[in-house]
């Protein structure tokens, strides 16, 4: 039960005087919490106050006091920094990570090797700080491999790397260790969405645990045909065709792209999805052959120093051309995402002939 404590009475018309003059004067007990009954306040005092100070205080303004049980004020730390308490240097909360990625209820922070001795100690904080967040995990490595995937390590709270993230109202299925996600990439997958009509056939070649044919099948009557090579991706996809209302249809395919699209698509394709920037130019033959006259292809690659934007659109405009087809316009360019230090990944929307 809370504890009895001394209070001063007064009109709510006078809170915030009363209050700063509370303050200070080091009156106010700041442990609990302010309570209003019709337009009174009852403010906690550190101790029983004689009349003449509380005069100081209200002036001539009518008062009351007595004692009544207030409740504690809940002391949440805001910060990575307020919830580690001083267990870090100043040098090392310098090293704290200032952004983290946030999956469903899952946090994925990158940890400096100079702090990695205090890792579990920041997991713990970063909970703590952080109420809605379940588990704390720490990239290990880079992306890499056919299924793009990496290692996580646990940091803090449930020992899991799956769980359900919101984009645009769109419920996807993740497992972070067992298939590509990134939280990073919804207003891209929103982006292409908003393009598709009704009757539209689109093959989405690589599409992970398929955020593009989700967010498609949310928006529009049309038929996506969501392939991948990494069973576990297109399981989850399945996970989130069951929890999402969709007005599409969605067709999950465990394959190749490279032999699945060349023997089910001859040019009756009205937009093709090629979300693999690290590999997308190996599969440009594959997009060239299903594609329809009139028809999209959402090509993503990624640009920088190495590989300049006008550069990068010139070789695939030479590579459709390679292919047997043409870009009649090229249509929107984006840059979807920092993907490394003056790195992007790029999104080129082909209109093709
Ligand atoms: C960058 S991720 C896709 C991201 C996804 N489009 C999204 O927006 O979340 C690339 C995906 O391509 C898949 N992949 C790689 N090679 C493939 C191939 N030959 N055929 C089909 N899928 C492939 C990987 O398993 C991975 O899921």
């Amino acid at each position: 039960m809370s504890p009895v404590k001394p209070f001063l009475k007064v009109s709510t018309s006078l809170g915030d005087r009363v209050r700063k003059a509370l303050m200070r004067a080091g009156l106010l007990d700041t442990d609990y919490r302010i309570e209003s009954e019709s337009n009174m306040l009852f403010f906690p005092l550190q101790q029983k106050l004689e009349t003449h100070r509380i005069h100081s205080i209200v002036g001539n303004e009518t008062f009351e006091t007595g004692v009544r049980r207030f409740a504690l004020v809940s002391r949440t730390p805001r910060t990575l920094k307020d919830a580690l308490g001083g267990r870090l240097t100043e040098e090392e909360v310098e090293l704290l990570p200032r952004s983290y990625d946030l999956v469903g209820d899952i946090a994925v922070l990158e940890i400096p090797a100079e702090i990695s001795q205090h890792k579990q100690q920041i997991g713990q904080a970063f909970l703590t700080a952080h109420k809605s967040v379940s588990t704390v995990l720490a990239k290990k490595g880079a992306v890499s491999g056919i299924t793009r995937t990496r290692e996580y390590e646990l940091l803090a709270g449930e020992n899991r790397t799956a769980t359900v993230h919101l984009e645009y109202g769109c419920k996807i299925a993740v497992d972070l260790a067992a298939a590509y996600f990134s939280p990073r990439l919804l207003e891209e997958h929103q982006r292409v969405a908003r393009q598709v009509n009704d009757g539209e056939l689109v093959v989405d070649m690589f599409t992970g645990v398929g955020c593009f044919a989700l967010h498609i099948a949310r928006l529009s009557r049309s038929r996506i045909v969501a392939i991948d090579i990494n069973p576990e991706a297109i399981r989850l996809l399945e996970q989130s065709m069951k929890i999402n209302r969709l007005k599409g249809t969605i067709i999950p395919i465990v394959a190749d792209s490279r032999d699945y699209v060349l023997n089910n698509y001859d040019q009756n394709v009205n937009r093709v999805i090629m979300n693999h920037p690290s590999d997308s130019s190996q599969f440009l033959r594959q997009a060239c052959k299903a594609i329809r006259r009139g028809g999209i292809i959402h090509y993503y690659e990624f640009a920088g120093e190495q590989n300049p934007e006008q550069q990068l659109i010139e070789k695939v405009a030479t590579l459709i051309k390679r292919n047997g087809r043409e870009v009649s316009q090229i249509g929107e360019v984006r840059h979807v995402r920092e993907s490394a230090p003056r790195e992007y990944q790029m999104a080129i929307d082909l209109i093709i002939r």
